[in-house]
Formats: C-alpha cells, sequence, structure tokens
C-alpha cells in the first residue's frame, strides 16, 4: 500500500516584524516544502499573538506585514493554502475539545510560557493555554508534518500527546504530526544580536528587510573584543561567524576563517567582516525586500488572498471538527 502524500502545516505570530530566525527557522523550510508533493498549509498566527499584542491596529498591520514578507520570500498562494487563523474559527472549538483531555501538568512544563513569563510577558490563561490551540491549529488539518524552528519542538510533542489523549478516550479522530527541522542546527535555533537565542520578545532579533543605517546600526550590536586584527583568533568564538555562516557559501566563509586564525598583517579585523555580513545580508534579501514594498503598497489584494486560502482550509477544518464532536457525543 503507497503511504498517502504529507500534509505541511506551519504557522508565525504576527507579533512583531519577522527577523533572521523565524526566516531560516520557519519560513525558508516553508517555501522549500512546496517543491515537495503533498498539501501545504500555512498561516498567520492571528489569536496567538493576542497573547502580546494588544493594540488592534497594530494586529491588522503585522498581518498584513507577514503575508507580504512570506510572499516576497517565495510563499505561493497558488500551491499552498495560505491564511490569517482567526479566519478559521473552527480552530477554537478544536482547543476546547482538546482542553478537556489535557492535564495540567503537560502544560506547566511548556519551555516557552516559562521563558515568556521570565521576560515579563504576563501570564494570562490564553498564554499558558497557548500550546491546546497550537495543537487545535495542527490537528484541525489533519496536518503530518509541522516545519518549525527548535524553540517549537515540545509544542509539537504536546500535540502529539493531546492526540493520542483524545483518540484514547474517543475513538481515532486526530492523526498525530511530526515536527521537522531545518538539517543545520545553526538554522533550527539562529543565535540573537546578543547570543541568546533571536526572539522578538528578548529584543535581540534583526528584521529581515532591514536595510542602510539600521542594518548597519544593528549589525554593530554584535559584541566582539578589542584584539587587534593582526592577533591570532579561534573563529569559532568569534559571534560575527554564526551569522557569516548563514549567509555565505562555504568556501567564502572558510576563506574569511583561514585568514582570522592566520592574523598577522592583513588580517582582517572585526570591522571587515560587519561589512561583508552587512553587503551579504542585501544581497539575500535585498530582491525580496524591493517585492515586499510593492506587496505591502496594496494591502486590499492582500486580504484577498488571505480571504482566498481561508476559504479552502476552512473546509478541512470543518470536517475536522465535526468528526471530533460526533465523536465525544455534542453532535
Ligand atoms: P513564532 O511566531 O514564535 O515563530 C515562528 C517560527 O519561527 C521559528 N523561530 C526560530 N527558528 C530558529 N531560530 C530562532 N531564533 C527562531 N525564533 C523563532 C519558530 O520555531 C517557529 O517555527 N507557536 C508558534 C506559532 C504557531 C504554530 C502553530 C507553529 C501557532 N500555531 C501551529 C506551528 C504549528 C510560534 O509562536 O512561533
Amino acid at each position: 500500500m503507497s503511504t498517502p502524500a504529507p500534509t505541511f502545516l506551519s504557522g508565525i505570530q504576527p507579533s512583531g516584524r519577522p527577523h533572521l530566525g523565524n526566516y531560516f527557522g520557519a519560513i525558508r523550510q516553508h517555501v522549500d516544502s512546496l517543491e515537495e508533493p503533498g498539501e501545504h498549509l500555512f498561516f498567520i498566527a492571528d489569536y496567538h499573538a493576542l497573547t502580546t499584542v494588544k493594540d488592534a491596529d497594530t494586529l491588522r498591520n503585522n498581518v498584513r506585514d507577514l503575508a507580504a514578507t512570506y510572499f516576497a520570500l517565495g510563499m505561493d498562494p497558488e500551491r499552498a493554502m495560505f491564511f490569517r487563523q482567526s479566519d478559521v474559527p473552527e480552530v477554537t472549538e478544536i482547543a476546547w475539545l482538546l482542553a478537556t483531555v489535557t492535564g495540567m501538568g503537560l502544560l506547566e512544563r511548556a519551555h516557552s510560557y516559562k521563558d515568556k513569563v521570565a521576560n515579563g510577558i504576563k501570564p494570562s490563561v490564553g498564554l499558558f493555554t497557548y500550546p491546546i490551540l497550537m495543537a487545535a491549529d495542527i490537528l484541525a488539518y489533519d496536518s503530518t508534518i509541522v516545519p518549525v524552528g527548535k524553540d517549537q519542538v515540545q509544542h509539537v510533542e504536546m500535540t502529539q500527546d493531546m492526540a493520542t489523549h483524545f483518540n484514547s478516550r474517543h475513538g481515532e479522530v486526530f492523526t498525530r504530526p511530526e515536527a521537522r527541522l531545518p538539517e543545520r542546527s545553526d538554522m533550527a535555533k539562529v543565535p540573537g544580536l546578543d547570543g541568546q537565542k533571536m526572539s522578538k520578545s528578548y529584543g535581540n532579533d534583526l528584521w529581515v528587510f532591514e536595510e542602510g543605517k539600521a542594518l548597519k546600526k544593528a549589525i554593530g550590536r554584535i559584541p566582539t573584543d578589542s584584539r587587534e586584527p593582526s592577533e591570532p583568533k579561534d573563529p569559532s568564538e568569534i559571534q560575527l561567524f554564526d551569522f557569516l555562516a548563514l549567509l555565505l557559501e562555504d568556501q567564502e566563509l572558510q576563506e574569511w576563517k583561514d585568514r582570522v586564525e592566520a592574523g598577522g598583517e592583513g588580517a582582517p579585523g572585526y570591522g571587515h567582516l560587519k561589512v561583508r555580513l552587512a553587503e551579504a545580508f542585501d544581497d539575500h534579501f535585498g530582491p525580496a525586500r524591493a517585492r515586499y514594498k510593492e506587496l505591502m503598497a496594496d494591502p486590499a489584494e492582500l486580504d484577498r488572498v488571505l480571504l482566498r486560502g481561508a476559504e479552502k482550509a476552512r473546509e478541512r477544518a470543518v470536517a475536522v471538527r465535526d468528526r471530533a464532536l460526533q465523536a465525544c457525543g455534542l453532535r
């Protein structure tokens, strides 16, 4: 028997401008997955973003910004269902059903919740039950592969647990998904400008479409020390190389590392590395940045594309929701 084609699904919160971590950990994987057979669903997690974004206009703008960013970076809404989470309200119903089979202990173990609270985000009930809504997102479409960065793997594992608990109580309703990480571990967990994980909530992120002076300033924040260029250095101790590794071809990266390691007359200083990093960033994101600006000039079209994606996605979610309601005796 042939195995059925996979269903890819993932989401990103519109909680600020998408950064290098979102790109390498998620967006790029999502765009690349379009080359694989199967169905593809990607969405903007605006219900989730309500746990941190409190202003309505900001949230609406962030949604359009994220849609334009995705399309500029290669997401094709003709090949994927690309939509806004809140246009498929069935996920909130499924979330309730899952909440009834989810132990407090499971949620209490969530790293992401603990991190957010430690970083000063007010611990609302919504923030605490966030993984249940995420599980509903995944299970609502019978997804099988969830491409995410490392920080979301625990949430996908929690989703597996919730599906198992629900199915063992009510029968085989939900499909158990698997997380998929980028192959390179430095892309699965991109460091921030200060060396911790890059995150909007840590304020150490670099927007993918940053340019000009703001880009130079951000790159300027990457910590260095006061050693002279001529002093031989171990490249693995230099944080700038973490970023160069994401953007340069292997051969060029190796040449820079060799020169830094050798030291001596003509060895590059941190300033040189920063200039090269800004150039490589521009080369990588410049063309998409131009498309992004064009797309942002027509917000009504962005809204239309999102709604079209939601119509198709919703049909699937309604079928799964009905199956789940039936199984627990609510229909
Ligand atoms: P969010 O919005 O925090 O992040 C979106 C995606 O970006 C990845 N990511 C990173 N990857 C590598 N290095 C980093 N520094 C980095 N920072 C973020 C995340 O792993 C994620 O893949 N709960 C989710 C949104 C969501 C979702 C879902 C995801 C809601 N429902 C269903 C998958 C399936 C979140 O907050 O992601």
